[in-house]
């Protein structure tokens, strides 16, 4: 299978563990919205907003619940169901970021919530711009394990010895976010650092959800997983993880 192949089976991994990536998959504090916010230079309340790749809805509340008139975008079958089963009340439309089933200039904000890399750039962000209203803006954002801290590097370094073809680790973003000056976007960047407390049956389910393990067969996968919780309960012998992240959050603004 080529580099390309791989990537594509990955991102299309979720469906199958939807219900997990729901349940264990960390959210996104609410000083996130603030930093978008700020960098952006508007408010979301009554702001048109499209969240592609939205998932199982976990971006989308949060944008709804901060008021904005968002619409979510999710090309995969699975996610998509999961979505409508969490999010009823919310609208959501099939399709991906490479493609936005929309017309021109109907959108102010498009958010791609841990999302954005699985487009091809060179065609997500002129779809973008094209969909964007003026002095509309593009928002990408990763919740990245925190790997200052030694049991997340000590992970990631058992991850890319057990799936050596599959687990890159986060590779830095701006092989994605170098796309958006080139495009006449001025560009804002802010990281926040937050932790969550969860047990290790939790961070496993989470784990579960990652392409890296989900794009593998259960068979495939248990030996890992296994693996996994040996070291974990080792590290954290009554099962309680303070898991933390620093979340990446670059928005792009296209002129007035
Ligand atoms: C890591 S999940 C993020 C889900 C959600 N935004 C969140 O914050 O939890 C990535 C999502 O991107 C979707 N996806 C895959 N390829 C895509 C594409 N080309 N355009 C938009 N979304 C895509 C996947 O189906 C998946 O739901």
């Amino acid at each position: 299978m080529t580099e390309d192949q791989n990537y594509r089976e990955a991102a299309g991994s979720f469906g199958a563990v939807a219900a997990e990536y729901d349940r264990a998959r960390p959210g996104y504090p609410e000083e996130l919205v603030d930093a978008l916010e700020r960098l952006w230079g508007r408010g979301l309340k009554g702001a048109r907003v499209l969240d592609v790749g939205a998932g199982t809805g976990i971006a989308t509340r949060l944008l709804a619940a901060r008021g904005a008139d968002v619409v979510a975008v999710e090309p995969s079958p699975g996610m998509a169901a999961q979505f409508l089963a969490s999010a009823p009340t919310l609208p959501l439309v099939r399709g991906g970021g490479d493609d936005l089933p929309f017309h021109d200039h109907s959108a102010d904000l498009i958010t791609y919530a841990q999302a954005f890399h699985w487009t091809y750039p060179e065609r997500s962000v002129p779809e973008a711009v094209r969909v964007l209203r003026p002095g509309g803006a593009i928002a990408v954002w990763w919740n990245v394990h925190d790997d200052t801290v030694p049991w997340i590097r000590a992970r990631d370094r058992r991850m890319a010895a057990a799936l050596p073809a599959r687990y890159s680790g986060y590779g830095g973003i701006s092989s994605f976010t170098g796309h958006f000056e080139p495009a006449g976007l001025t560009v804002g960047r802010a990281v926040l650092h937050w932790e969550r407390r969860v047990t290790v049956d939790h961070v496993l389910t989470d784990l579960t959800s990652r392409s890296y393990l989900a794009s593998l067969t259960p068979e495939e996968r248990a030996p890992v997983l296994a693996a996994e919780r040996e070291a974990m309960l080792t590290e954290f012998p009554d099962g309680v993880v303070v898991e933390p992240f620093a979340l990446d959050l670059t928005v792009a603004v296209t002129p007035s």
